[in-house]
């Protein structure tokens, strides 16, 4: 079987967000999964500046031309050298040097990413390998369905279309016109909100054999108002193709026993051993360690969809009780703002960190006793799945992955966690109150941390999840090519 895999970022090449990990491990774990030879997985992202800079071994590859009005335009290709799952760059004068993988400006990436998604199919051609699956993420790539799609071209009939959603309400406002200058049309007759007729990741969606969330919640919750983005009526429409599949975790980073970042190593046998490295991180940060009161972490974007705000307020209420907080992050301007805001009013008990820091992440994991997730909306999050895997108890907003992956049965003794169900500060307040008085029942409480600690979050099972999909859309196209492209 054949894939080729469209993202707009891959760990450990660039990475802003999730998705980043998920395109750096997803292709990695089906190669694993599959005996060697059986899957040909490949990988392309675009050659963005920061790459440029910091360019991994590469070798040219090929200039391709992408049909665009007023006149084509030139992408080159590198190919990377010694991986073990092939991976394109594909550049162009849309990614300079010095602009940041999103910008600010919608319709810049509008172009990028469209000229880069076309570009991936032109590639396929250019080489002669036919695609069983070209699998695009986000809006970023959703445009190569849709030309698939409506360019019908024969290189590519028997080439099935998968769409994964990491994040629906970034639909890739103000990509239209970009769209049309690649000559790729509005979806006028479509079922489509006539609003989304022009928007690449409606497109995206339209064309897709399959639509994979990231989590089955998510799957779910993207059909109806609160999280449908507008879309929910067409994507209810579509619930037989919608399949929500949760990322996984790579094992290898993430292990507390192993984990080169972290002061002292443990596992579920030494977890006492955990305590070092909050003692020492305290220390670090001028704080008085004590077992007896509880750490919070927050490890995020500062972004709305987070809900930092309710747990800001939250804190705020919570002066009568012991607790320490720590909160590591970047974004949003006005967040960041009022999270450093609340260190001003209570500097002894909570503190801002306001950077990105991964080496400081894996320490805070290590160090927390509890980590604190209270998203508005979360397709799937990592954040519950690290921090469980080290011991650290999730207390999180009961949407998308975090009600998938956290379980929370009122009795520690039978939970990983804590769930709230409203997206309010009295909601997570009376939670997190139920946590720091469980965190007192020292057994409970290791009981809790060791069910954590032994779930599985590997890639191998979504992997196969994914490999199911890929079969199902590959075998519904050679039995019927015609009539596969004629409904969608
Ligand atoms: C997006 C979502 C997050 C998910 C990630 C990877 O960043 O917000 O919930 O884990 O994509 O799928």
């Amino acid at each position: 079987m054949k894939i080729f895999y469209l993202a707009a970022e891959a760990e450990p090449y660039i990475k802003v967000g999730g998705l980043g990990d998920v395109a750096g491990s997803l292709p990695h774990a089906l190669q694993e999964i599959t005996a060697p030879n059986s899957i040909d997985i490949r990988v392309a992202i675009p050659f963005h500046g920061a790459l440029q800079q910091q360019p991994p071994p590469l070798k040219f590859l090929t200039n391709l031309f992408i049909p665009h009005y007023p006149q084509p335009l030139q992408a080159q290709v590198y190919e990377l050298e010694n991986s073990s799952v092939k991976t394109y760059f594909i550049n162009g004068n849309c990614f300079a040097q010095d602009a940041p993988v999103y910008s600010a400006d919608a319709s810049l990436d509008g172009i990028k990413f469209t000229f880069f998604s076309l570009a991936c199919l032109e590639l396929a051609q250019t080489i002669d390998w036919q695609p069983d699956i070209v699998h695009a993420n986000d809006w970023h790539t959703a445009p190569a369905l849709y030309a698939l799609l409506v360019q019908d071209e024969t290189f590519f009939r028997h080439t099935g279309r998968v769409l994964t959603i990491h994040n629906l309400p970034y639909l890739g406002h103000g990509a239209g016109e970009a769209l049309t200058e690649f000559g790729l049309p509005p979806a006028l007759n479509s079922p489509l909100p006539v609003w989304a007729q022009q928007l690449p990741l409606p497109l995206g969606i339209y064309a897709a054999d399959r639509i994979i969330a990231v989590s089955p919640t998510y799957a779910k919750e993207i059909q109806t108002a609160d999280f449908g983005a507008g879309l929910q009526e067409y994507l209810c429409s579509r619930r037989n193709d919608i399949v929500g599949i949760l990322n996984g975790l790579d094992l290898k980073v993430w292990d507390p026993s192993t984990d080169p970042y972290i002061a002292v190593t443990y596992d579920l046998h030494n977890l006492d051993k955990k305590e070092n490295n909050k003692k020492l991180l305290l220390k670090e940060l001028g704080w008085q360690p004590s077992p007896d009161t509880p750490l919070i972490a927050m490890i995020t974007r500062l972004d709305y969809q987070k809900g930092i705000d309710l747990a800001l307020s939250a804190l705020r209420k919570m002066k009568d009780i012991p607790w320490q907080a720590l909160i590591l992050g970047t974004g949003n301007a006005a967040v960041e703002q009022a999270v450093a805001q609340l260190q001003l009013d209570i500097p002894d008990r909570y503190k801002a960190i306001l950077r990105f820091d991964p080496h400081l992440s894996h320490r805070l994991y290590a160090a927390a006793d509890m980590l604190l997730i209270p998203s508005r909306y979360e397709p799937c999050g990592l954040a519950q799945m690290i921090a469980m895997r080290y011991g650290t108890v999730p207390v999180g907003r009961a949407t998308g992955g975090l009600r998938d992956t956290i379980q929370d049965s009122g009795n520690p003794h039978t939970s990983t966690g804590y769930l709230f169900e409203s997206a309010s500060s009295d909601a997570l307040e009376e939670t997190l109150r139920r946590a720091i008085q469980n965190f007192a029942q020292r057994r409970a409480w290791r009981k809790m941390q060791r069910n954590g600690m032994m779930q599985d979050f590997s890639w191998a099972r979504s992997a196969r999840q994914y490999l199911n999909v890929y079969q199902e859309v590959v075998e519904k196209k050679i039995l019927d090519p015609v009539v596969q492209e004629g409904s969608s």
